[in-house]
């Protein structure tokens, strides 16, 4: 995401107001120094989000939310960095070109991996224009897709020839190593050969639309390996694209909701009949990529995997990763194990959609996919199936949906609807237990560290509204015990000898979407210190830290000399720890 130079970031952010940024989203009133409004990332019904002209900062007292002009259109408009920071320079009329910016301040190694991307779709869409092409077109007819889809998705052809590629590849000066690194190119016994031979080509794209694989397809025959997929490469990771994403982000956005199937093929049929809100895992499991992806996209997601058991499968295994982060699906079964792709060719478009406009809650598709192979007559496999879907109430927390479901359970189950409740409550209480434990620990280790950690926050507090602090911890802290604010403390600094300045607005654009950083920032922004401080209360906390230091590094070396013989080196190691406490005292 570095990709946009921290300078122009800020040149773009000194040159709005987020008191007008904010006022064209929702209505702020002056108070004082400061404006407030309703927060829109909670369920907030007081204005608690104030807005500082002056820090240029927004923070929500009631839940916490808080950051920069571009943090904000970020999160209320559900984009990426990069797309807020492009959206408040053309709100505000900046005519800073990001697209190109963009595109200069990409890796430079990487230049030339795009560049062969996009030679090689010219290279394949050309072939399948030419006579030998006659026969790929023919069989993409039969599947329903014409010139203009073929277009529009870029789809190609690779000749059945053996290095048409490579050749092409020389002609440009590219070193065979690079070929290799592509993924288009391969070696075998023979030399430098294309990775693709008589294949149907289609393109995959990163999230910004640029070419960085490809899918091939057999089209003739019944050959093994109906799909061969780019390898990863640096600019290919799979589990980090979803398929179409950059076609179908604004569609699916307007309408609020996006739909993902399993196959790009499935994600095409349904673009040539005006469903554009769809995207394609392509046949992978759903990653924390792909879910940050989707959330940004839209509210609702329509699960719509193929109509067979892995489909099933798949969208109870997506499901259950979507619900950990908050997110309630919704799901779209095919009948007769068919896909999309099959489903529209055979039942058309009008059923489709209607497919599409009623599709069934999560909780439903649940009981049905746990009803499957089992026989509910027998005793045995109706407690199975009761005991599997009081787990599944555990998780959710949509009230309605929880009472639906424990209606339909014990209408099923013929048993009483109070034993049932119990048992969900026992089930979580179990739960509870077990987060208690995990909280009791860390609570332990809160109290020992406590000291400490107050000591790094408060320092960081002060970083933030001082150069002289910052300079001080640069000449005095080598280390800080807690990793983010380690991170976060050398981000400061490292941010004061850039810029020569200190400010938490561009400090925060500094940081991006890092969310742990931007957390911790927030936390240590909330913290209900003074706006001045001493030089004593620095060194209080300088020295706080130094002493955490020391004995951990006295621990460590205790416990080494228990574990060592020798008594050379054991008596190294007590001279080492009474060196350290001289140091401490
Ligand atoms: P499917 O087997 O469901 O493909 O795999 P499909 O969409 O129905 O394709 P057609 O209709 O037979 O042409 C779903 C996805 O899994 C990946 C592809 O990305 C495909 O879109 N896949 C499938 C592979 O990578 N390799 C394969 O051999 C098969
Ligand atoms: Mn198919």
């Amino acid at each position: 995401m570095a990709l946009i130079s921290n300078d122009l970031i800020n040149e773009i952010r000194r040159s709005v107001d987020i008191v007008d940024v904010i006022s064209n989203y929702l209505p702020l009133t002056q108070k004082g120094k400061n404006f407030f409004g309703v927060c829109p990332f909670h369920d907030d019904t007081n204005p608690s989000m104030s807005v500082s002209k002056e820090k240029q900062i927004y923070t929500c007292f009631s839940c916490g939310a808080t950051g920069n002009v571009f943090k904000f259109v970020m999160d209320y408009e559900n984009i990426s960095f990069v797309e807020a920071v492009k959206l408040v320079a053309d709100n505000a009329g900046i005519s800073i070109n990001i697209g190109n910016n963009y595109k200069q301040k990409v890796n430079k190694n990487l230049e030339p991996l795009y560049k062969m991307y996009e030679l090689s779709e010219m290279l394949y869409q050309n072939n399948i224009n030419t006579v030998q092409g006659k026969e790929a077109i023919e069989y993409l007819k039969k599947r329903d897709i014409d010139e203009s889809i073929i277009k529009e998705f870029g789809i190609g052809l690779s000749l059945h020839k053996r290095d048409v590629l490579t050749k092409l590849f020389l002609s440009k000066n590219y070193s065979y190593d690079v070929m290799l690194k592509s993924g288009l190119i391969t070696k075998n016994d023979y030399g430098y050969i294309d990775m693709y031979q008589d294949r149907i080509m289609f393109p995959l794209w990163d999230v910004s639309g640029r070419i960085v694989g490809f899918s091939g397809r057999i089209y003739k025959g019944d050959g093994n390996f109906k799909y061969i997929n780019t390898k990863e490469t640096e600019i290919f990771k799979k589990g980090e694209i979803l398929y179409n994403y950059h076609r179908a982000k604004d569609e699916a956005r307007r309408l609020n909701t996006v739909i993902i199937m399993e196959g790009f093929m499935d994600v095409i049929r349904a673009y040539t009949i005006g469903v554009k809100n769809v995207v394609a895992t392509m046949g992978t499991a759903v990653t924390k990529e792909h879910v940050t992806l989707l959330k940004r996209m839209a509210k609702n997601i329509i699960l719509l995997f193929d109509g067979d058991a892995a489909g099933a499968k798949a969208t109870y295994t997506c499901a259950n990763e979507l619900i950990k982060v908050g997110i309630v699906p919704k799901i779209v079964r095919l009948e007769e194990n068919l896909d999309p792709d099959e489903y529209i060719k055979k039942y058309g478009k009008e059923k489709f959609l209607g497919k599409l406009t009623h599709p069934i809650n999560v909780m439903d598709f649940k009981l049905s996919y746990l009803k499957k192979e089992r026989d509910l007559t027998s005793n045995d496999d109706m407690s199975k199936y009761i005991n599997d879907v009081l787990k599944e109430l555990v998780n959710i927390e949509d009230e309605i949906l929880f009472e639906l479901t424990i209606k339909k359970i014990t209408e099923e189950s013929h048993l009483s609807e109070e034993l049932l409740r119990k048992k969900v409550n026992d089930l979580k209480s179990n739960d509870d237990k077990k987060e208690e434990n995990v909280v009791i620990k860390s609570e332990k280790v809160k109290k020992v560290t406590n000291k400490y950690t107050q000591a790094e926050e408060n320092l960081i507090y002060y970083m933030l509204k001082s150069p002289e602090v910052i300079k001080i911890y640069d000449r005095k802290i080598t280390y800080m015990p807690t990793d983010v604010y380690r991170f976060l403390a050398r981000d400061i600094s490292y941010f004061y000898k850039q810029y020569h300045l200190i400010n938490v607005a561009d400090f925060m654009t500094f940081l991006r979407d890092d969310k742990e950083k931007l957390d911790a920032l927030s936390h240590i922004l909330s913290l209900p210190l003074k706006e001045d401080f001493t030089l004593e209360e620095i060194n209080d906390y300088i020295n706080a830290i130094r002493d955490y230091n020391i004995n951990f590094e006295q621990q460590r070396l205790k416990t080494k000399m228990r574990e060592i013989t020798d008594p050379i080196e054991k008596a190294k190691i007590a001279q080492k720890i009474i060196e350290l406490k001289v140091k401490g005292d």
